[in-house]
This record gives C-alpha cells, structure tokens and sequence, in this order.
C-alpha cells in the first residue's frame, strides 16, 4: 500500500508511520509522499532522512492573491484545498491512504471531495476521545481540566476525516488517565507515546478494511 502523509511539524508519528514500515509492522506499506503546510517543519528533515520525497504546500501564496478580506482568506483556502487534492491525484503511485499525522490545517470540501471521488481514504490523528477537545490545543484543555475539574482521563483517537473538525467515525481509541499534579509537559510526553503506537495501529486497521473491500 502507499501511503501520503501530512504533517506540520516535529513529525514524531510520521517517524513513527516510517519506523513501522521499514520493520513490517505495517506490511507491504511505504510511504511515497509526505506533505508539510510549513516549510521549516522537522517532518520534512525526517521524510529527507528516509529517501521519501517531501513537498511544502504554502497557503501564504494563494493569500497574496486574495484581498485580505474574509471573502479573500476563504477564496485563497478553497484554491489552496483544490491544488492539495491536484497534487496529491496528480502523484505516481497515487495514494491508497493519505494520513494526518499531526496537520495542523482544517480541510475543506474543496480538498475533501476531489480525494472521495478518486476513493481515497483520509485519516487524522487527534490527541483526545470522540466528542472531546476537537480542535487546537487538545492536550492542554484536557490537562486543565484535568487540574481544575477532576476529570479522570482523556485520550487519543485516529478517526477517518469529514467536513467537521476532528469528528468522523473513530477508527481506534486509547484512553489516557489524567494525574493530579502531573506537569503540562509530562501529560504531553505520555500522550505523544500513546500517539506513536496509535497512528500504527488506526492506519494497519484502515488498510486491511481496504485490502478486504478490494478482496470483494
Ligand atoms: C499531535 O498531538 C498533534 O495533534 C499535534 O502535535 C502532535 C503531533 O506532532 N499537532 P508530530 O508532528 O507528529 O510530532
């Protein structure tokens, strides 16, 4: 299978999406192209580091050519979302799955239903449980929740990617108890390593249900 990974930083789960391929974990799977929404993204460094080829895909430029008015913001989006899925269909091989693995970037239908069409499968990596913390900062909310509500636990999810943020159907789920006391940091470090096995596992499960969807 051939996967296309998006990133937009340090890229621990795509090494981690790397290390399982070179060891079998996720077998007869290579990784033929990782995305980054920012340029200096150490992603890239690690794409680089495992002969995988690495592009960066630059909102800023689509900005320029829109007013810097909402109307303008959306419009650059749009344009920005419609050459993402150009790219990705336009790519030899083209992707069985495309992976999220810490993309900081919220997709529009203008991306989403190209990749549909063509019957490529999205999935996201979200530091958190169904219905909790969507969006940006997930570990810190449910830290401080953790800290000032008692809340006893959080998670980690991989889920398959829909219009909505962080909210299609969960693929696999682990849940992470919460410590009183614990620093932000130490929370962060404990999730990260939950992270790496997670993505492994959601992405093995989502290419089997595809091998067997083949198999029919
Ligand atoms: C994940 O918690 C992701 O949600 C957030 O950073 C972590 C992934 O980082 N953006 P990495 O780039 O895979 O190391």
């Amino acid at each position: 299978y051939n996967l296309t990974v998006l990133i937009s930083g340090n890229g621990s789960n795509l090494q981690a999406l790397i290390d399982a391929c070179a060891s079998g974990a996720l077998p007869n799977t290579r990784i033929t192209h990782v995305i980054s929404n920012r340029q200096k993204a150490f992603g890239r460094e690690r794409a680089r580091n495992a002969s995988i080829p690495d592009s960066y895909h630059n909102l800023v430029q689509y900005k320029k050519k829109h007013p810097q008015t909402p109307e303008g913001i959306e419009a650059a989006r749009k344009e920005y979302d419609a050459d993402l899925a150009n790219i990705i269909l336009a790519s030899k091989p083209r992707p069985d799955l495309i992976v999220c693995a810490g993309w900081m970037h919220i997709v529009t239908p203008s991306f989403l239903t190209p990749i549909a069409d063509a019957g490529i499968k999205i999935i996201n990596l979200h530091p958190a449980l169904p219905g909790e913390f969507a969006g940006a900062g997930a570990i810190e909310r449910a830290w401080k929740a953790g800290q000032e509500e008692g809340l006893k636990r959080t998670g980690v999810m991989i889920h398959e990617v829909i219009a909505e943020v962080d909210a299609g159907d969960a693929i696999v789920t682990k849940e992470v108890e919460l410590r009183k006391d614990e620093s932000l940091d130490k929370l962060e470090t404990r999730i990260h390593g939950v992270e790496h096995g997670l993505i492994v596992e959601g992405t093995k499960k989502t290419l089997e249900g595809i091998g067997a969807a083949r198999a029919k």
